[in-house]
């Protein structure tokens, strides 16, 4: 068994870099797909599904395969600094993929808007963090314009190389399932994402897609089939900030799942072709349906993700129920991002199963035969 170093060796050949670029890696990649055991029970849906755990990524979140790519293509371009927009995550790799390749990092994020977690991995790793009186799109839009000038590669996932990234955690699933599953739920924000999935599983079936116009020149990736078939992809929004459900941009996103917290997502377009090649869908969660879900994962499976990525699951569970996707059928939800990211949301709640009692053996006895039913 050879040390495993990260996605691109993993899938070298599916990566439209040179051969001579120096992979800028943190290991990233070969997230755990794990099968749902007491969830689906307990919610009476019959379905098989499966958690793709993006959370375990080095800087917590799927960001990380994406960075990889990115931060080596402009290292081997010769860029000394790297830039992005971001709701957390997106900085928090980028200051981590940027320390690793010894360039700058610059990262702007709507003050006040980000989990605090993410906010002290930027810092740790030494990026500069420019905190915007705005939001995510108006951080969007001043990278796109401060770059035209500024000697710095954009890392947002308008780099196309960010998708090459993303695009293998759908080889991974396949690679697990021995085929692509029916149905692939996943958090929309800025639309890179489900872009980034439905590459990986078309490459993967040998198909072409409309959404390879987000590749970085002309790669033929259709000699790789090892599958027939692709899944239907389905998008979830939070209410508060769900353009794809509104038809337009939406001015003042709001939402608790800061991360997708976006009114105009860059890749619009994209998403909307793989809405339609996929025959998928797009709904929106209320947040009190994703602060739900976060915390029945957490509670009923040990798993704990991040707010943003619960919706992927509240919406397919209510999908479920709903019999828009049929008994019986094979799920995959991404959950993109680590619920250690994000304490607040869980301690704002109160906090549950905390007891005070003296330090003497009886009272730590009383306090668990009182709970032990
Ligand atoms: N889930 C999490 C945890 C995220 O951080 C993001 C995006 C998404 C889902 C949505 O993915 O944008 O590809 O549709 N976060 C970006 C950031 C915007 O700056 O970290 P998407």
């Amino acid at each position: 068994m050879s040390r495993y170093t990260g996605i691109i060796e993993a899938y070298r050949n599916r990566m439209p870099l040179a051969p001579g670029a120096r992979a800028i890696s943190l290991g990233e990649g070969r997230t755990p797909l794990i099968r749902l055991e007491n969830l689906p029970r307990l919610e009476g849906v019959e379905a098989e599904i499966y958690v793709k755990f993006e959370g375990l990524n080095p800087t917590g979140s799927f960001k990380d395969r994406g960075m990889t790519v990115a931060v080596t293509q402009a290292v081997y371009e010769g860029s000394r600094a790297i830039i992005c927009a971001s709701t957390g995550n997106t900085s928090a790799a980028a200051a981590a993929y940027a320390a690793r390749a010894g360039i700058k990092a610059f990262v702007l994020i709507p003050e006040g808007k980000i989990a605090l977690g993410k906010l002290a991995q930027a810092v740790v790793h030494g990026a500069t963090v420019v905190q915007i009186r705005g939001n995510f799109d108006d951080g969007m839009q001043l990278v796109k314009e401060v770059a035209e000038t500024a000697p710095v590669a954009i890392v947002n996932s308008i780099n196309p190389y960010r998708l090459q990234g993303q695009k293998t955690a759908a080889f991974e699933i396949v690679e697990a399932l021995g085929r692509a599953p029916d149905f692939h739920c996943l958090p929309v924000g800025n639309a890179g994402n489900i872009t980034a999935h439905w590459i990986g599983y078309s490459e993967s079936a040998g198909l072409e897609t409309a959404a390879c116009a987000a590749y970085p020149d002309s790669w033929d990736f259709t000699g790789f089939g090892s599958v027939r078939k692709r899944p239907r992809m389905v998008g979830y929004q939070a209410a508060g900030s769900a353009p794809f459900l509104r038809g337009g941009p939406v001015k003042n996103p709001e939402t608790v799942a800061t991360a997708i917290r976006i009114g105009n997502p860059q890749s619009w377009d994209l998403a909307w072709k793989v809405h339609e090649e996929s025959q998928g869908w797009f709904d929106e969660l209320e947040d009190a349906e994703i602060l739900a879900t976060q915390r029945l994962l957490a509670e009923t499976e040990g798993v704990f993700c991040e707010p943003a990525s619960a919706s992927s699951l509240a919406g397919a569970l209510r999908d479920l129920k709903q019999c828009k996707i049929p008994a019986g059928s094979t799920v995959v939800c991404t959950l993109t991002g680590n619920g250690m990211k994000d304490p607040d949301v869980i301690l704002k709640d109160g906090l549950t199963g905390l007891v005070q009692v003296d330090a003497e053996r009886g009272a730590v006895e009383r306090a668990l035969l009182e709970r032990l039913g």
